[in-house]
């Protein structure tokens, strides 16, 4: 005890009376521990293990890990230290594995490029535990000692292949080799590390099939493949693994069906980008534990399953080739956790199910890009937790329910490439948390919402190719990455209100019958990219936009250019008017371009012509 009473300043006098541990480590351990900080220290390494510590007492320190009472050290955490600034990796290895009783070394995140050799093999006592995540190891995977329960050597650049020593690491529980270059197959005495509860090989470079040995792994809790260049089909025997909660081999190459069964046990499955095919098989989505099932981008065909667990919380199926019609689950039983539903991308037929609005707690809805037809069901605007709706390219018709004005966070609008017909209700502009806004390629008629002037959240706007018409009287006040109303009847002046909408990038007002001049407020929209307004009725000549706009302002009969004077930068001159006037939507629309505009074209293409002549001539002299 008397080691422990070394008192160094008045600060550590006051710390001796918050401090509460006794002090029992053998004294080669304390030595060993000091020699450790000093060695830091040496390194500049402020850490942690030099702080305001008590230093007779290492048991105190942030990291490092003792038995109950103290009487001996069995972890440390290294993890963020800098070690990579030691010269001598083997200098903190050899002392760290000095501590006989060390169970767990934890070095992660360091920018370590070697395990020293003390760290190999039998020489670190009874490591279990050994985490060297997210440092900067390369080459092969080395040999450990086999006592360890969890090696975590993920995020690294380790290549070659796993090697079959690992298979004897018989009390392995966790391996995490993820995010690395490993290739080669997975290996296939895998089957003998009975006690692995979770492997982890996602992100690697890894071919061939999943060996089936897989199946004998009777602890399993988690097995995660993704990202890898597996192949062939994926083992019956997975599907048997009682213990089995989490599979994920997205992003792989794996052909053939989805087993039977597989969701008898894991309730998070994610087998999406794959080339699966077959039909998902009928009672996969029944389970009653199930959470989140991901099956997108892969050939599967057939429809969806009827029976739906009560647990489920996401189930995503787009980008197959799925028809049929959507089942009306909640027919059947509720399904009141389910909040991201993602069917998009597939071929299925009939209605949107009213029985949705049982769907409580849906938060995202995707079924764009399907041949779905009918109305939009009123009973959406019940489900208020809805923040994403995308009922784009389909088949839906008739009139844009009032009720949808009931979705008080919804974030972005989708109805794109329908036929809905009717007005857009003034009642839209309730949806105050509204970002974006998309109802091109539609039927609609009317005018835009007077009302839709107090939507200041909406970022993008896109009206494109419907039947609207009428003058513009209000826009939302804050939009930024597009304004497009192009393909529609709309007239009167350019509206006013845009000089408003100095954050807005693309704005498309062509295809209309706006007339009345350019005003010259589109010119000081600062961050303006572009802007099409050809195909009007518009008069008078075109200001000058900065050279960086792309400018399409073809199609209106009686509009003038500038003077090329004073000489206008070159890019300028092109984007403006040589572009338009070969533009194509100019040519099916305004064939007659006035003569004075062609005369000015003309000169501005002779001006460009000579200035390029003259740089050109003065680098030859
Ligand atoms: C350090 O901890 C030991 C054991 O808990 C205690 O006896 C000693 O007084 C402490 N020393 C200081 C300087 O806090
Ligand atoms: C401390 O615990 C260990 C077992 O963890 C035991 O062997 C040892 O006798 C204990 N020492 C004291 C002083 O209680
Ligand atoms: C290893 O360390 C990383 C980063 O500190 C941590 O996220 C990970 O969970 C650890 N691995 C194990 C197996 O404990
Ligand atoms: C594996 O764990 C068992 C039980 O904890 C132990 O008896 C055995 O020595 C361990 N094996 C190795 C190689 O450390
Ligand atoms: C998989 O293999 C293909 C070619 O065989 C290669 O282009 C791709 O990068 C590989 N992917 C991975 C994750 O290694
Ligand atoms: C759906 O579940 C019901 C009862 O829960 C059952 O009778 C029916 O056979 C199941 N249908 C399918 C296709 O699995
Ligand atoms: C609905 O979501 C909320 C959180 O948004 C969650 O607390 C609740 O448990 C969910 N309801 C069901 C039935 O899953
Ligand atoms: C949608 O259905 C029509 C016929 O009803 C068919 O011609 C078309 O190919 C289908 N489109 C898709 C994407 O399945
Ligand atoms: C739009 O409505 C008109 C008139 O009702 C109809 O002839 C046309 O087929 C509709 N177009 C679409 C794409 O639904
Ligand atoms: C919308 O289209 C449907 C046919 O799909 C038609 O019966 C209805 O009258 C149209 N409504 C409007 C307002 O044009
Ligand atoms: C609507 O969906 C289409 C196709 O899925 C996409 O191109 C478009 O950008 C979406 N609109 C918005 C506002 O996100
Ligand atoms: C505006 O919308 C129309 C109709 O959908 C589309 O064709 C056009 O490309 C869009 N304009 C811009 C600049 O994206």
């Amino acid at each position: 005890m008397s080691m422990c009473v070394r008192i160094t300043s008045l600060f550590f006098f006051l710390f001796i009376i918050i401090q509460y541990a006794s002090c029992q480590l053998p004294s080669s351990q304390l030595t060993t521990m000091n020699n450790l900080r000093e060695l830091l220290q040496a390194n500049n390494i402020i850490s942690k293990l030099n702080s305001l510590q008590n230093l007779t007492n290492p048991c105190s320190w942030t990291g490092v890990l003792c038995n109950p009472n103290n009487s001996f050290i069995t972890g440390l955490s290294l993890s963020s230290f800098y070690l990579f600034t030691i010269q001598d990796a083997s200098s903190w290895s050899s002392l760290v594995c000095g501590i006989q009783t060390l169970e767990t070394l934890d070095v992660s995140n360091n920018q370590l490029a070697v395990i020293a050799p003390p760290l190999l093999l039998s020489s670190c006592g009874g490591l279990k535990v050994l985490n060297f995540s997210f440092n900067m190891l390369s080459g092969n995977i080395p040999s450990f000692q086999r006592s360890l329960e969890r090696l975590d050597l993920s995020h690294n650049s380790l290549h070659g292949v796993i090697p079959d020593q690992i298979t004897e690491y018989h009390n392995l529980s966790v391996l995490d080799l993820s995010y690395n270059r490993l290739n080669g197959l997975m290996p296939s005495g895998i089957g003998k590390l009975s006690k692995l509860k979770q492997l982890i090989l996602s992100q690697n470079a890894l071919t061939g099939a999943i060996p089936s040995e897989i199946g004998h792994l009777s602890k399993l809790e988690q097995l995660i493949l993704s990202a890898n260049n597996l192949t062939g089909e994926i083992p019956q025997l997975i599907a048997q693994i009682t213990t089995l909660k989490r599979f994920a081999a997205n992003y792989n190459s794996f052909t053939g069906a989805i087993p039977l069964g597989i969701t008898s046990y894991i309730s998070h499955l994610d087998l999406s980008y794959n080339k699966l095919s077959g039909s998902i098989p009928s009672g996969l989505l029944s389970q009653p534990n199930l959470l989140s099932v991901d099956l997108s981008f892969n050939k599967l065909e057939g429809s969806i399953p009827v029976n739906l667990s009560k647990s489920l919380v996401r189930l995503r199926l787009g980008s197959n080739r799925l028809t049929g019609e959507i089942p009306s689950w909640s027919l059947r039983t509720d399904v009141p956790s389910l909040t991201y539903l993602e069917i998009g991308y597939n071929s299925l037929t009939g209605m949107v199910p009213r029985e949705l609005r049982l769907c409580k707690n849906l938060s995202l809805l995707d079924l764009s890009h399907n041949n779905l037809s009918g109305h939009v069901p009123r009973e959406l605007g019940e489900l208020n937790k809805l923040q994403v709706v995308q009922l784009d390219h389909n088949s839906l018709s008739g009139e844009i329910p009032d009720e949808i004005s009931g979705l008080q966070i919804l974030n972005k609008l989708n109805m794109s490439w329908n036929s809905l017909n009717g007005s857009i209700p003034p009642s839209l502009s309730k949806l105050q948390k509204l970002n974006n806004l998309d109802l091109q390629v539609n039927n609609l008629t009317g005018p835009i919402p007077n009302s839709f002037g107090t939507m200041n959240l909406l970022l993008e706007l896109q009206l494109g190719r419907n039947r609207l018409s009428g003058v513009i009287r209000s826009l939302p006040t804050n939009l930024q990455i597009a304004l497009n109303l192009s393909r529609n009847n709309f007239e009167g002046p350019i509206p006013a209100s845009l000089s408003r909408l100095q954050s807005l990038e693309i704005l498309d007002l062509s295809n209309n019958r706006f007339n009345g001049s350019i005003p010259n407020f589109l010119t000081q929209m600062g961050s303006l990219t572009q802007i099409l307004l050809s195909n009007n009725l518009l008069t008078g000549s075109v200001p000058r936009f900065r050279p960086n706009v792309n400018v399409s302002t073809g199609g209106n009969i009686n509009l003038s250019y500038p003077p090329p004077n004073p000489p206008p930068n070159p890019s300028y001159a092109s984007s403006v008017s040589i572009v338009d006037w070969m533009n194509k939507n100019a040519v099916s629309v305004g064939i007659v371009v006035s003569s004075t505009a062609l005369v000015v074209e003309v000169m501005v293409v002779v001006v460009v012509a000579v200035i390029v002549f003259r740089k050109v001539h003065r680098i030859n002299t």
